[in-house]
């Protein structure tokens, strides 16, 4: 069977509007609304950090995780991985607003196939994306295969509600994962070989913990 070639949705006028979007205060309003799993994955995160680390943020879009970081980040950087130019456009404009170009390295391709050599990185972490995957289980194996041994995985997205499932059953097309429930992505984490996995709900969201066995 010849695989489906990964795509998002986030290009042309919407990769515009997203990139935008998703760079406002109005994010700290989806927060209240829906859950806080990416300020909670941040802080789990900034405990972890050293400044000579290397994350890769799978799925960056403008950076509202990979920018944060990149700041507590003196030798190391931070691999950005998205498909949408529109969105890595955007990424490459606030970097340089925050005058931290030199700690991005972004690469445009899909989350499941990065090119990047086994054990590159030493945190792997996404924010909002795991509902728009079509095969979650390569995305994961890539990122398992991507960390050091003993590295840390930090995955803020949607939970399955009634809320969630109303407002995006289906956003990304039949063919996307949609939000995961706890056991799922507990499972899934698992499945991939990792260890130590937590997945806490928080609200609408959900954020799960992982590390690679050292
Ligand atoms: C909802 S946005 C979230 C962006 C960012 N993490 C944030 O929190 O603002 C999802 C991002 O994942 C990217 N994406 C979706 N599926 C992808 C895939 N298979 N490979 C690479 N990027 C993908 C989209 O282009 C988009 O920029």
């Amino acid at each position: 069977m010849v695989k489906e070639e990964a795509r998002t949705d986030w290009t042309g006028k919407r990769g515009k509007q997203g990139a935008f979007l998703m760079a406002r205060p109005v994010r700290r309003l989806e927060e209240a609304l829906l859950g806080r799993s990416s300020a909670a994955l941040l802080k789990r995160v900034f405990s972890i950090l050293k400044g000579d680390m290397v994350v890769l943020d799978v799925g960056c879009g403008s950076g509202y995780l990979s920018l944060p970081i990149a700041r507590k980040l003196d030798s190391g950087r931070v691999i950005c991985v998205d498909l949408s130019e529109e969105m890595l456009a955007g990424l490459a404009r606030r970097a340089r607003a925050a005058a931290v170009s030199d700690r991005i390295q972004v690469i445009r391709t899909a989350v499941d196939t990065t090119g990047l050599a086994d054990a590159a990185v030493e945190v792997v972490v996404s924010n909002n994306l795991l509902h728009e995957l079509h095969d979650p289980v390569a995305a994961v194996t890539e990122w398992e295969r991507v960390l050091k041994p003993g590295g840390h995985m930090a995955l803020s997205d949607f939970r399955t509600t009634r809320l969630t499932n109303l407002l995006m059953s289906h956003e990304h097309g039949e063919e996307a994962n949609d939000p995961f429930d706890v056991e799922g992505l507990r499972t899934l984490l698992q499945e991939a070989g990792l260890e130590n996995v937590e997945v806490t709900p928080y609200r609408n969201k959900l954020l799960a913990l992982a590390d690679k066995p050292a």
